[in-house]
């Protein structure tokens, strides 16, 4: 049995349809429920359901031999895994934002509101600049029109949380994508229905590319 957690929420209803294009359906993930594992025995899956930002945590550790995790996720925890395949969907980008007249004086301290304090650390350690983080756990865009900070690292899809708030993207960090990532170990003990799997998702994305 391979164990598989897809991140809740549409990203992973989306990642779901490819696996049961390349052959690993499991039919009663669509009956409306709250069940969050669900098994296909004569397939050798079983799927289940966690928060997005958890998905790096089952597979590390094991409890998921793969998964499908952002890679906005896998920068900041910088689990101990194996990243197999950029699924090319959930595709956006992290940004520097700040409000539209922000004018960075660099002899001061930059306040950096985020959720991804080790991608935000690093984005500046590069560039040796003195920042303080602030760690939200969400609408991040409040802080800079509250004065809370000078400046977001946070998530860019479409643009419009931004627009509509007033910000706007300064600078790019690095552009994001859904990955299929796996545990190690399971990697090396259960290779060949990995590969399997993962040749399956790669022939599926193939196949809609090219249509
Ligand atoms: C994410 C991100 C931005 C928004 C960007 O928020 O933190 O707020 O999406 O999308 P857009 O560019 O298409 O507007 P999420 O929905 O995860 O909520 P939260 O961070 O406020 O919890």
């Amino acid at each position: 049995m391979i164990n598989i957690a897809l991140p809740k929420g549409r990203l992973g209803e989306k990642a779901y349809a490819i696996f049961e294009e390349a052959g690993f359906e499991c039919p009663s993930i669509h009956e409306e429920s709250r069940k969050l594992i669900f098994e296909n025995e004569e397939k050798g899956v079983r799927y289940f359901w966690v928060k997005p930002s958890d998905v790096v945590i089952y597979v590390e550790r094991g409890a998921a031999d793969i998964g499908i995790a952002g890679k906005d996720i896998i920068l900041e925890y910088s689990p101990d895994i194996y990243e197999l395949l950029d699924l090319g969907m959930g595709k956006c980008r992290m940004a520097v934002a700040a409000k539209k007249d922000f004018c960075d004086r660099r002899d001061r301290t930059l306040r950096v509101a985020t959720k991804f304090p080790n991608i935000a650390r690093d984005y500046y350690n590069k560039q040796s600049r003195e920042i303080d983080i602030i760690k939200l756990n969400g609408s991040i865009e409040l802080a800079p029109i509250l004065d809370l900070s000078d400046v977001i690292v946070d998530i860019v899809e479409t643009g419009k949380t931004l627009y509509e708030n007033d910000l706007e993207p300064k600078e790019d960090i690095v552009q994001i994508s859904a990955r299929l990532v796996a545990n190690k170990v399971s990697h090396k003990f259960k290779n060949e229905r990995i590969n399997e799997i993962c040749a399956g998702l790669d022939r599926i994305l193939t196949e809609r590319k090219s249509k």
